[in-house]
């Protein structure tokens, strides 16, 4: 299948590009034009208005930094959407991804969620891969175009499936990274150079995946069982990295929500429950 695709910031053109290499004709359109001028010099059929570029193919793609951006796109074309299958691949939450296949579906598109796992450098090559989720028939009709992308995971019909696997693994990422900034900054205070937590913190990053199984067990079952990981040892070690945090006079946002959970799990009297007992805390707002 031939493609249009409707923004061109680092992630859209890198499919435009996976799909020029792969012999797809491709329409794409941008707000700011210039941005079409490099892919256009490689191939791609730069559209005039969003009307053109939706008029040009069955199968539109959607890569923008949000759900809005695609009402602001969308609306003021809306006559041309009918029998399009659209594919947004933009970041946004669950809900307003649910919402947005409703409003397409009302203007007779069927919509496609996705969310790509993956950096643009990687996208198009084989680690490359993008959670899927809206109608199952639409999605296979689509299948082998979305392959060019990267490994295709349809998780099931609710549109907003793909966002919360996305949005789930995004929270795992996010936090740990700016752990790993967190434990650098303090490090740091005493001269102790970022480089030279590394290889410690690459150990660190082994022993949390080999914990993932057992949290997982724990978490599906409800059960968390004691062990010499309990709440209030990893609690008393939590309070230990805020106070060393604060000692040390930089940001405790971080160690302070983490200590945060432990103290609701021991104050719920999960003291002696495994560490995992936490996410029967979490699961609840404050
Ligand atoms: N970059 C990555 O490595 C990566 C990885 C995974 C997922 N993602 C997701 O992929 C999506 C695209 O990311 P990106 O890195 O390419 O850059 P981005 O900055 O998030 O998206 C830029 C694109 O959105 C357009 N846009 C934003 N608001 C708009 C509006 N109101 N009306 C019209 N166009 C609008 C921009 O147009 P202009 O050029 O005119 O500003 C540009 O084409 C995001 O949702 C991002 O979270 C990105």
């Amino acid at each position: 299948m031939n493609v249009t695709m409707l923004g061109l910031g680092p992630m859209g053109q890198a499919m435009v590009r996976a799909y020029l290499a792969a012999g797809h004709e491709v329409t794409v359109w941008n707000r700011t034009a210039s941005r079409a001028d490099g892919l256009a010099a490689e191939g791609a059929k730069r559209a005039a208005t969003v009307s053109e570029a939706l008029a040009a193919n069955e199968l539109v793609l959607l890569s923008l930094t949000d759900y809005q951006a695609m009402y602001d796109i969308l609306a003021p074309a809306e006559d041309a959407l009918r029998g399009k299958i659209v594919v947004n691949l933009s970041s946004d939450t669950p809900e307003r991804t649910r919402v947005a296949a409703e409003w397409l579906a009302a203007r007779g598109a069927e919509m496609i969620a996705g969310g790509i796992m993956v950096p643009a450098p990687v996208v198009g090559t084989a680690g490359s891969f993008v959670f899927y989720s809206g109608a199952q028939p639409a999605f296979e009709r689509i299948e082998p175009a979305l392959r060019v992308i990267g490994r295709p995971d349809y998780r099931g019909a609710d549109p907003g499936l793909a966002q919360l696997y996305y949005q789930s693994l995004l929270d795992m990422f996010l936090t740990t990274l700016s752990a790993f900034l967190h434990s650098a900054a303090l490090a740091g205070t005493a001269g102790v150079s970022a480089a030279t937590l590394v290889p410690y913190a690459t150990e660190l990053l082994t022993l949390v995946q080999t914990s993932l199984d057992e949290a997982a067990r724990n978490v599906d079952s409800g059960s968390h069982p004691g062990d010499q990981a309990n709440a209030r040892m990893m609690g008393a070690t939590a309070d230990h990295v805020l106070a060393a945090s604060r000692d040390a006079g930089i940001d405790v946002a971080l160690p302070a929500a983490v200590k945060e959970h432990y103290d609701r799990a021991v104050a719920a009297g999960r003291g002696r429950d495994s560490w995992t007992s936490l996410f029967e805390v979490v699961r609840s707002k404050a």
